[in-house]
């Protein structure tokens, strides 16, 4: 605060026109004083915080009171943790907007949060004030872990080849008639569009048929509204705030649950017993053999939704950049679709998705490039030992997939799309997580496979559909001002193959 004041103090005293040169020489020697006095000061007391038997990981010193280093952070994240490591190694805390967080840089330091106790590395902690709101109460981060690990199991138990196989069908025609309102060539906003498809196929193969038959523009919005919880003013602000954002999610999450309520109900009275996720979930129970209710219910259908929802549409988008920045790889793919599903390009089959082995590699490098999680995160909850630091109760430690995923001392030309990378002596395949797009341990994804497949069939059925170029070379930036890291005015080109496939 005192600095604070300087600085407005000697902002006045530089707009006094009456003030001669001397002043003003003498006002900007006081402040840099002052200043250069304040930041030792902090970085003393930090270091002090720091004594004890084993080091404090090195804190990244700062002059900015209270906001730290959240403004160079938010400007270019990946640049700033780059730098971080570089200065002072895999191991570094820094201070934002009154949270220290300590980063575990590189596949060595990351193993400690990949193999931690929930209770030592907690997620709930850094993840419940998001979510809460969001899915509701009962489910994910509201309830203890071990809970919250036999959910993800029956979800799983829900994602199975069985269902794999009937998601392909239908994947493929929402794609084809969702893109028909594209027509045969133009500029298109291909973000925008791949997330509105991934809701309809996601709400299709994940929620059911009852489910998806309701999603018109209402319900649509309603997902938008509640989707508009997860923002990082949702994340620092109070809860009890009475934000129109915070009243919108609120609003929706009723709104949403109600529906599903309604088809849960029907669902529970029908004779016959459909085959899918929803179904799985009725039929579930804990280990203790009680069965989930219906608000249980709802609440991990929102959840599955919104986990794969960014994720996946973002991913997607990207593919679709990198497909169309390097035209040569995107005819190998399209030949690819020829040569392992037959010249005509016939409907897909699940069977043949694994043998596009090209298209399958262009996924795993989107994913490291642009990986939609850029930071995991846990709150210390016990002093925690990372070669020779001790990090203490109470810091955020993360771990970024973005960072890990292009780190020079791992990856061979690091920022280059290449997916024959992974055919060719890899020197990160030797490091255990050095690539974790979908994380690791026990918070680990369970919809790796489900993504995979609909990215899959997505790009398969566009790739038959268009060819596809940027617009005036332009590659889009990455946009980090969202929790995921979109891209930047994401404007496609794309003119209709001229093979006309069975369609
Ligand atoms: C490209 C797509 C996806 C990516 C890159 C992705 C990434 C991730 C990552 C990095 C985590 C770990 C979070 C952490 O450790 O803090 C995670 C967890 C999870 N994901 Fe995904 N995900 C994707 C799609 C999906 C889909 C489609 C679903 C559901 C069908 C899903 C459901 C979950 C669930 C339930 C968790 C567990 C969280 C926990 O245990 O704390 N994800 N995902």
């Amino acid at each position: 605060i005192s600095e604070m004041t300087i600085l407005e103090a000697s902002g006045q005293l530089l707009e006094n026109t009456k003030m001669n040169l001397t002043s003003v020489l003498l006002a900007a020697s006081v402040l840099t004083l002052t200043l250069g006095y304040l930041s030792k000061l902090l970085f003393r007391q930090q270091q002090q915080q720091h004594a004890g038997d084993r080091k404090y990981p090195p804190h990244i010193p700062s002059s900015i009171p209270f906001l730290g280093h959240a403004v160079a952070f938010g400007r270019s994240p990946i640049e700033f943790l780059e730098q971080a490591y570089e200065k002072y190694g895999p191991v570094v805390s820094f201070t934002m907007v009154g949270k220290t967080f300590t980063y575990l840089l590189g596949s060595d330091a990351a193993a400690l949060m990949f193999n931690s106790k929930n209770e030592d590395l907690n997620a709930e902690d850094v993840y419940a004030r998001l979510t809460t709101p969001v899915f509701g109460k009962g489910v994910a981060y509201d309830v203890p872990n071990p809970l919250f690990l036999e959910q993800k199991k029956m979800l799983k138990t829900g994602l199975n080849i069985a269902q794999f196989k009937r998601h392909v069908k239908i994947i493929e025609e929402e794609t084809k008639d969702y893109f028909k309102r594209w027509g045969d060539s133009g500029e298109k906003n291909l973000f925008e569009a791949l997330s509105e498809l991934v809701i309809l196929t996601a709400s299709r193969c994940l929620h059911g048929c009852e489910i998806r038959s309701m999603l018109d523009e209402r319900v649509a919005q309603l997902y938008a509204d509640l989707d508009g919880g997860f923002t990082h003013a949702a994340w620092l602000l109070p809860g009890w705030l009475p934000l129109p954002s915070f009243r919108r999610r609120d609003r929706a999450h009723l709104e949403i649950k109600k529906i599903f309520y309604n088809v849960i109900k029907k669902r529970r009275e029908a004779e016959e017993k459909n085959d899918d996720i929803l179904q799985t979930l009725i039929d579930a129970t804990y280990k203790d053999g009680r069965p989930l209710n219906d608000d249980e219910i709802a609440g991990m259908l929102i959840g599955l939704l919104l986990a794969g929802q960014h994720t996946s549409s973002t991913t997607s988008a990207w593919m679709g950049f990198f497909l169309a920045r390097d035209r040569a790889l995107q005819e190998r793919c399209y030949s690819e679709q020829k040569h392992v599903c037959g010249e005509h390009l016939p409907p897909l089959h699940y069977d043949q998705l694994k043998d596009l082995s090209l298209l399958d590699r262009c996924l795993k490098e989107t994913l490291r490039l642009r990986p939609p999680i850029m930071t995991m995160m846990r709150m210390a909850k016990t002093p925690q030992k990372v070669g020779e630091y001790s990090i203490p109760p109470g810091h955020q430690v993360c771990v970024s997939p973005t960072v890990n995923h292009r780190l020079r001392d791992t990856w061979t030309q690091r920022l280059d799309f290449n997916p024959e990378r992974y055919l060719l002596d890899n020197p990160a395949a030797g490091e255990k997580f050095a690539y974790i797009p979908f994380g690791a341990g026990r918070h680990r994804c369970i919809g790796e496979n489900f993504a995979y497949i609909q990215i899959k069939i997505i790009w398969s059925t566009l790739l038959r559909l268009y060819d596809f170029e940027l617009v005036d070379g332009y590659f889009p930036a990455v946009n980090y001002t969202t929790m995921i890291h979109t891209p930047h005015n994401p404007i496609i080109r794309y003119t209709r193959r001229k093979t006309q496939t069975q369609q």
